[in-house]
């Protein structure tokens, strides 16, 4: 299956792996207001399609993963309408974080400004190893808007996260692993290397993959204890349990059915 947006590409392969391709090369795929939009669309699109298991995000061409948020718009931008603009952002990045399905960026390049915040916003960072990340807001006069004060801060704690973001300065891709901002960074396609990583996590069980992002993202609430019991619960009574527990007992693969 594939569809075609104004800005980006959507794919999706046999094996239920879609892939999101940010498509502005001649802008570094820089992220203006249709494409935020299209973006929101696809992943609203991606979260009820039963048959995509999991979802690889990367930017075309081979220079950027996304060079930020469009700077001719910011410019635009007053107190109200910045606000506005910072909210949108935000709410489209909490809407790729709340897939319950594996989203894997893959960084073929730079990922600054808007572009680190999207592959902070997805669940594992694949990064080629040209990749820069950076968060230059501050050279603009700007902060981080759509979310990276929040998430670069809690991948890499806070110390790091503001040198970064009060510097401005770019991390190359090694630097970036060290830091726990990138999970692993390859010499190969990027996106080959996210789709490897995803076929691992998918011989898992489905329910169990999909509670287990749940029950990570609440690690950052007062709740996060009580949700890990609950989901914990849940997944006890499933057939996947009994499949995963009895396949091991009976030292064979277990052939998981999401159910
Ligand atoms: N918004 C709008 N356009 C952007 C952009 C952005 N964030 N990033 C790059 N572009 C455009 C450039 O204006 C240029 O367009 P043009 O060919 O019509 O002039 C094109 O993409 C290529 O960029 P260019 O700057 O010529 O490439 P480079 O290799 O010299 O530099 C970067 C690459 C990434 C270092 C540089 O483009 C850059 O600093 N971009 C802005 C990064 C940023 O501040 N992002 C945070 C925004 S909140």
């Amino acid at each position: 299956m594939s569809q075609s947006y104004q800005s980006i590409l959507f794919e999706t392969d046999d094996h239920g792996i879609a892939t999101v391709t940010i498509n502005r090369p001649d802008k570094l795929n820089a992220l203006n207001d249709n494409l935020l939009n299209e973006l929101a669309d696809v992943f609203k699109a991606i979260q009820v399609n039963e048959d995509i298991e999991a979802v690889i995000v990367t930017g075309a061409g081979d220079k950027a993963f996304v060079a930020g948020a469009d700077i001719s718009e910011l410019r635009e931008l007053d107190n109200r309408s910045g606000r506005m603009a910072s909210q949108k952002g935000q709410q489209i990045f909490q809407l790729i974080e709340d897939t319950r399905k594996p989203v894997v960026a893959a960084v073929n390049g730079y990922a600054l400004g808007g572009g680190a915040e999207l592959a902070m916003a997805c669940h594992l960072r694949i990064a080629s190893d040209n990749a820069a990340f950076g968060l230059p807001e501050v050279g603009l006069g700007l902060i981080p808007g759509y979310g990276g004060t929040q998430r670069l801060t809690q991948l890499v704690g806070r110390s790091r996260a503001l040198e970064m973001i009060l510097t401005g300065k770019q991390v190359k891709a090694d630097e970036a692993q060290q830091m726990g901002l990138v999970n692993d960074v390859t010499k190969e396609d990027a996106a080959e290397a996210a789709r490897s990583l995803i076929k691992k996590i998918l011989k898992n069980g489905p329910i169990a993959i999909r509670n287990a992002i749940k029950a990570v993202y609440h690690a950052d609430h007062q709740s996060g204890y009580q949700v890990e019991a609950d989901l914990f619960g849940q997944l006890c009574e499933t057939e996947d349990v009994m499949e995963g527990t009895s396949a091991f007992l009976e030292k064979r693969k277990p052939d998981f059915k999401g159910k």
